[in-house]
Formats: structure tokens, sequence, C-alpha cells
């Protein structure tokens, strides 16, 4: 069965999904190091790097812009990429004011919504925010940049589902006439409680309902009398980002770790992308603890055995116990994540990759060759 490393050899996009914590953005940035090492000129867009890492890609700076990791960097890491890497950190706020000043009809309208608090505290404000640009920043680059591969990195939700369907509630909030109709004139004779509860459970509820104070609402009414007329070209674009993540070129990459709650997220992506026809590129388990006794190398000892085999090779009494004690420990933490994985494997047929756990933290450019190799 094909690797993802060589799944993703023919595509120019690939986008790492999988719940919070299991190593998207260390994939990520490991799938674009890769491409690099191999030839490519490779991009991956970062969402949240821990400091160190992205200290070790070089992003000092937010701004969504592309910086090529320098070729000193590299070779002082002991690598000699015969491509270029680069690496960005995307701008939540940046690219939602490239996407309204795109959308805006004039400028007076695109200052003011720009201008308006509520609008500055978007990113904070809608839930799914960071999903939505994301998005919208990929399109962009995919449309306007020639790399040979864009790796994205996606935000930290902790279901991964949230990022397929975030621009569709925030565009349906955006887009409510329900919602501007009802506010409005609330918001005009101080009886926005009353007319929220008119609005349901939904999420146009809940987001509203975090705004609270008429300063705030005001704003909020004026921001969607705003976006009046725009709605239409934000949901024609958002259209086109959905089109380009059916093409062939893209390859979603699933990372899980191996526990139950990850390995059930993961599946439940795998089966959407099936039913909306997305590209499944292959599945990465991350941070596996290495199998000591892998298949063929004969059958487990169990630790009476190991501990007469280690006593008998000289090793003192007691040590030879903990020792024994210490590894029948891991290969039972080993077998556990087989039995868990064993769902996922079987489930699935798409090319897969297995990373092991590494000593430490991922944080400079010679650990994600570590993680690039067992791609
Ligand atoms: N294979 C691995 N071995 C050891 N540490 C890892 C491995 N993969 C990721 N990590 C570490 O786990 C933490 C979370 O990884 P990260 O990529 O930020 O996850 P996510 O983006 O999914 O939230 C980071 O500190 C990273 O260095
Ligand atoms: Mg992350």
């Amino acid at each position: 069965m094909n690797d993802v490393r060589d799944s993703l050899a023919p595509r120019r996009i690939a986008i790492c999904v999988g719940s919070g914590g299991v190593g998207k953005t260390t994939v990520a940035a490991a799938i674009a190091l890769q491409r690099a090492l191999q030839g490519g000129r490779a991009l991956v867009c970062t969402i949240d790097p821990a400091r160190r890492l992205a200290n070790a890609l070089g992003l000092t700076t937010l701004g969504n812009v592309e910086t090529r990791v320098p070729e000193h960097k590299l070779h002082e890491a002991g690598l000699r990429p015969r491509g270029e890497l680069f690496a960005m950190m995307l701008d939540v706020k940046r690219t939602w004011d490239d996407l309204v000043t795109r959308h805006a009809p004039d400028p007076a309208r695109r200052e003011r919504i720009l201008r308006n608090r509520l609008y500055q505290q978007m990113s904070a404000a809608l839930a799914g925010s960071q999903e939505y640009m994301a998005m919208e920043k990929l399109y962009e680059l995919a449309t306007d940049r020639d790399y040979d591969l864009i790796v994205l990195d996606t935000p930290p939700t902790a279901h991964a589902l949230d990022f397929l369907d975030a621009p569709d509630r925030i565009l349906d909030f955006l887009g409510n006439e329900t919602a501007r109709t009802i506010l409005a004139p609330a918001i005009g004779a101080g009886r926005i409680g009353l007319r929220l509860a008119q609005l349901g459970g939904g999420y146009i509820a809940k987001t509203l309902a975090r705004f609270t104070g008429q300063e705030m609402l005001s704003d909020l009414g004026d921001f969607l009398r705003g976006f009046q007329g725009m709605y239409d070209g934000f949901k024609e674009r958002a259209a086109a980002v959905r089109a380009l993540l059916s093409r062939a070129e893209v390859g979603f990459v699933l990372v899980c770790a191996p526990t139950p709650f990850s390995v059930e997220e993961a599946l439940a992506f795998h089966e959407r992308l099936h039913a909306e026809s997305m590209p499944v590129a292959g599945l990465v388990v991350n941070r596996l603890t290495p199998d000591l006794w892998p298949a063929g190398a004969g059958p487990l000892l169990a630790a009476a055995e190991l501990t007469a085999a280690l006593t008998a090779a000289g090793a003192p009494d007691g040590l030879a116990a903990r020792l024994a004690t210490t590894l029948a420990d891991h290969q039972t933490l080993v077998t556990a994540e087989a039995r868990t994985l064993a769902r996922l494997l079987e489930r699935t047929t798409d090319p897969r990759s297995l990373v092991p756990r590494l000593e430490t933290d991922v944080h400079d450019l010679a650990g994600l060759a570590r993680m690039a190799e067992g791609l």
C-alpha cells in the first residue's frame, strides 16, 4: 500500500485535518519540508504553530507573509533540500479585511465595515471565523501563486468537521434576513432580548447572545446592514472555494493519534469527505508508541520469561525485574494502540503513514525531518 508521501506526489494542495492536538500543524510542516527536500517549491500555511516551531520556520510576524526558510537554517539542521521551503502564519483579521475589500461596492462602504468595532473583533466574535478564513486564504494562494505544493494546516478545533461547516454557518449568519429585519427595529426600541428569543436556539441566536449592551448591538446592526448587497459576492466566492476542495489536485490528509476519540473523529471526517466527493490523500497516524517487538520479530516475551532471560544475561535481580515490568507496560500500550487503530485501518483503504512518537516535542527542522521520514 502507498504511503502518504506517494499519494501526495501528484497533488498541488494538501489539507491537514484532525481533532485538536494530534499533530496537524507539525505534520503539515513536515509534509512541506519533505516536498522541498525532494526538489519542490513548497509552502506551509500554519494556523497556530507552537512558538518554537514558528521560530524554527523563521515565522516572526503575522500578516499573511510568505517567508522562505533560509537555506543556511536547513543546512545547520543537516538537510540539503533540492527545492525551497516557504512558510506563513494565517492572519485571520487581515484575510477578512482583504475579503471585505474585494467585495465592497465602493470605498465608503468598505470603510464603514472595516471601522465597525464589532467587525474589528470578528475573528473572535464569530465561531468558525478561523476555519472560514483558512479556506479563503487557501483559495487565494492556490489561484495566485505557483507553488508545487501548498500545505494547509487547520485550526485547533476540538471537532475536525467544524472545518467544513464553518463557512456556511457564518455566511448564513451574514446573509440572514431574519436577523437583519428583527435586529434593526429591535435595536432602536431596546427590545433586543425579546426579539432574540424569536431566533431560536441555533447558531445565530448563540452568536448574538454573546453580544451584550446596547452599543454592541447597534454595532452589530450596522455591521449586518453594511453587508447587505455584498452577500452574493461572498457566497459565490465560498462556492468557488468549495469547488476547489473537490478537485483531484487537492488531497485531505487525515491526521490522528492512536486514541479512541481521535480515531472516531478521523472516521467521521473520512465518511464526510467521501459523501461530498472530496479527495482523501491518506491517513497519518501520529505519535504511535514504537513497537519493540514488531510482527515477525518473534513472540512478545512474558514478564517472567524476560526477567529470567535478563538475569541469565547477568543483569542484577532487581533491575531485571523492573526492566521487565517497564517493557511489559510499554508493549501493553503498543497492543492497546494497535487495537484502537485496527478499527480505522480496517474501515479505510487509503494510503497511510505511521509516525512514531518522538522523544521530544517537534520544534525544529531536524525534528520535522525525522517526522517526514515516517510519512
Ligand atoms: N510524532 C511526534 N512526536 C513527538 N511530539 C510530537 C509529535 N507530533 C507532534 N508532536 C508535538 O505535539 C504537540 C502538538 O502538535 P501540533 O502539531 O501543534 O498539534 P495540532 O496542530 O494538531 O494541535 C506539539 O508540541 C508537537 O511538537
Ligand atoms: Mg495546530
